[in-house]
């Protein structure tokens, strides 16, 4: 079934828990879609995991645009989610309009994901207004590195929690139809599932969300620069691509590949020809 808005809040409607993974190319999303988890992200993560910068900061329009158009040509059911790369969105709410338009005409995004509580509502609310639906993204907010001196758990102290539970019901106000909450402590990102009536997506934020995500690459073991503790390893990929490129560089060194079935053949006579006309 193609997901919607409206397909993933009768979801959260009926207590049904919703999937989403990272995705950055045609191949990978057609596998995702295939296997049925809802929503697949464009995540700026791709900065690191697929492009090998140190933070997101440095990922452009232009790249959010050429993975979202690869990852919207392999997925026919998942929502296809694009994350706005810093400073498409901070500058101005005019900015914002413009740039999460471009992510859905040249980059295929069904709906669009910034990060940022009270200060970005006039931008969701400006975004949606021109029918783009919107994800919004509390709690650790990669973007904002620089800001928070690291990534760490957000929401601990008295303060910090009542600010995620007022940014929740803000952004929600503004009009995002979901909530990504990343790295908040599982009791409170329940109380903010609680009191917000769009879905809340986790990661790092424990299972009274609505649903959860992870990147890929974490889940698959393929990343091992960064284990997040909340990133469960659900098969060792990294490791089975590795031996299988070695298996590749034994076969070829030793002349074992190509083998007889992975070559073309020419007729006979035709070869005897080639051969008498050296
Ligand atoms: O960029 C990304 O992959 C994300 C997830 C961590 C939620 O924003």
């Amino acid at each position: 079934m193609k997901q919607t808005v409206t397909t993933l809040q009768k979801m959260k409607d009926n207590h049904q828990k919703i999937s989403m993974l990272t995705a950055y190319d045609y191949t990978t999303a057609k596998l995702v879609d295939q296997a049925g988890v809802h929503m697949i992200l464009v995540g700026d993560s791709l900065g690191m995991t697929m492009l090998g910068y140190e933070n997101t900061l440095q990922v452009t329009m232009e790249d959010m645009i050429h993975h979202g158009r690869a990852v919207a040509r392999g997925a026919k059911e998942s929502m296809v989610v694009v994350d706005m790369p810093f400073m498409s969105y901070q500058t101005s709410v005019y900015d914002a309009v413009v740039n999460a338009g471009r992510l859905v005409k040249e980059g295929g995004a069904h709906a669009v994901k910034l990060e940022g509580g009270e200060r970005v509502c006039p931008h969701i609310k400006a975004i949606t207004e021109a029918s783009i639906p919107v994800v919004a993204h509390l709690g650790l907010t990669p973007q904002s590195v620089n800001e928070f001196g690291g990534y760490k758990v957000q929401g601990k102290s008295l303060d910090a929690a009542r600010t995620l539970i007022e940014d929740a019901k803000r952004v929600e106000a503004a009009g995002a139809f979901a909530i990504v909450l990343e790295c908040v402590p599982d009791k409170l990102a329940g109380i903010i599932t609680e009191e917000v009536s769009v879905p809340t997506i986790g990661i790092g934020a424990g299972p009274d969300c609505d649903g959860q995500v992870l990147v890929y690459q974490d889940m698959l073991g393929m990343y091992g620069d960064m284990q997040p503790k909340f990133a469960k390893r659900f098969e060792k990929v990294g490791e089975i691509m590795k031996q299988a490129f070695r298996n590749y560089c034994q076969e070829v060194a030793k002349g074992v590949f190509p083998a007889e079935e992975h070559c073309f053949h020419i007729d006979e006579e035709i070869l005897k020809c080639v051969g008498e006309n050296k």
